[in-house]
């Protein structure tokens, strides 16, 4: 856990695990950070600027009026100083302002004025984080890129038990030191540079009659954030995309399709490749036949005869010359068993579960994934799709590296 000459911002919002930011401003010095304090007027409330004035070893700024600072537009300063803002407590209000973009306030000005990575640790009282206006406010910043450290789960201050603690100022430190340090994100460093990545994304549709179709809620997004962070780490990219609205990213071969049948021969086409990584939730069953004309709802009951699909993925794995093969896997329980057993029968060398119940990952701009391949696991918490797949794709990288 290193933070060597990382200039961090952190932003205290108002709560009682404001008290945490003492030890978390300790710990992040212990890790080799600058640090600039900016309290909320209601965070000195809970804790002095004083104190973290001499924790921090800086001055501490609250007020977007302090003349001394602002002679010389001190907030932008600070904003293009930073090289992450991590706001801890961040609370139930803090998370709504930033969603809306407010900038009523120092802290919320920064942040709108800055281009640094924003990361926020919510704590708050179990039900004002179950909240439904909670909810979607963290929607809108994970849409955005913004990271959310937790909040983890047991007793408040409040006297209730549930989700909403603030993490660990020792977890915060690591979890800011694995979001920000470049050893740990190097998309950008042609990690793929020369390999050949086909990639399969979205759902695909399983015609019954000329206007109706069997199809699943895959909108695509995870599929093409990872053909993106292919591009992205110097892959050339093949994406076989099932039906969906998004545009075709930039520098990566799209081939569209519906079916799965039309999936596979694709995907059979755009063999031999380095590495084939599948996220299209491809229908297991498609109907015996499909009507030639639209089908008349003159009877009561209607049964549909569906035979089984192909199975692209592992087709794939147990081609002569096979790639580097990952499967992703949707559950809506046992996540890691019946991930693991995937990972066995289709015999990949990698797979990334993502549970599906309660309108988790399908059609959301987020996701958290479990990376399992041999004995191993690594877990990616909860982050923007767009995140999360540059991560996969590094921990790809490694391993075919690793292999080759
Ligand atoms: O598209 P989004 O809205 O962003 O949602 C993302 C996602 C939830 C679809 C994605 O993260 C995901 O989990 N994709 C896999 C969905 C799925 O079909 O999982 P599965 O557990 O049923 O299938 C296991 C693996 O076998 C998958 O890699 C799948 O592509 C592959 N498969 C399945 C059936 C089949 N006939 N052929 C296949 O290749």
């Amino acid at each position: 856990m290193n933070l060597t000459h990382k200039k961090i911002l952190l932003g205290i919002a108002g709560g009682i695990a404001a008290y945490k930011a003492c030890e978390l401003v300790r710990r992040l010095r212990d890790a080799g950070a600058d640090i600039r304090v900016v309290m909320t007027e209601n965070a000195t409330r809970f804790v002095t600027p004083l104190t973290l004035q001499a924790l921090s070893g800086n001055p501490v700024r609250v007020s977007l009026w302090d003349e001394e600072h602002e002679a010389a537009m001190g907030h932008i300063e600070l904003a293009r100083w930073a090289d992450a803002i991590l706001i801890a407590p961040a609370s139930a209000d803090m998370m709504a302002r930033l969603a809306a973009g407010m900038a009523d306030d120092l802290l919320s000005t920064l942040c709108l004025a800055s281009e640094a990575p924003l990361l926020l640790a919510p704590a708050m009282n179990r039900v004002m984080w179950a909240h439904p206006a909670t909810r979607a406010n963290a929607q809108i910043l994970l849409s955005r890129g913004i990271q959310l450290f937790g909040p983890g789960s047991g007793a408040q201050a409040c006297g209730e038990l549930g989700e909403g603690r603030m993490l660990e100022p020792l977890e915060l430190v690591q979890r800011l030191a694995v979001a920000i340090s470049p050893p740990s994100n190097p998309i950008g460093d042609a990690a793929l540079f020369g390999k050949r990545v086909v990639i399969t994304a979205g759902a695909t549709r399983e015609a019954i009659d000329p206007v109706r179709f069997i199809s699943n809620r895959s909108s695509g997004r995870m599929g093409y954030a990872v053909a993106e962070a292919a591009r992205d780490a110097g892959a050339e990219v093949v994406l076989i995309s099932g039906v969906t609205s998004l545009p075709a990213p930039q520098d990566v071969t799209r081939i569209e399709v519906e079916t799965a049948l039309h999936m596979r021969e694709a995907v059979m086409q755009a063999m031999p490749c380095d590495i084939f990584i599948g996220t299209a939730a491809v229908a297991d069953y498609r109907p015996t036949e499909t009507a030639l004309q639209k089908i008349k709802k003159n009877a009561d009951t209607l049964t549909l005869e569906l035979v089984k699909n192909p199975d692209i993925l592992s087709e794939v794995a147990a081609l002569a010359l096979r790639p580097f093969t990952v499967g992703f896997a949707a559950e809506t329980e046992h996540l890691l068993d019946h991930a693991r057993a995937k990972l066995q029968r289709k015999k990949l060398d990698m797979i990334a579960a993502n549970l599906v119940s309660e309108g988790r990952a399908f059609d959301q701009a987020d996701n958290a994934l479990t990376i399992l391949w041999g004995d191993s696991q690594i877990e990616l918490p909860q982050a923007d799709k767009r995140l999360l797949a540059q991560q996969l794709i590094q921990i790809i990288a490694q391993r075919v590296t690793q292999r080759a």
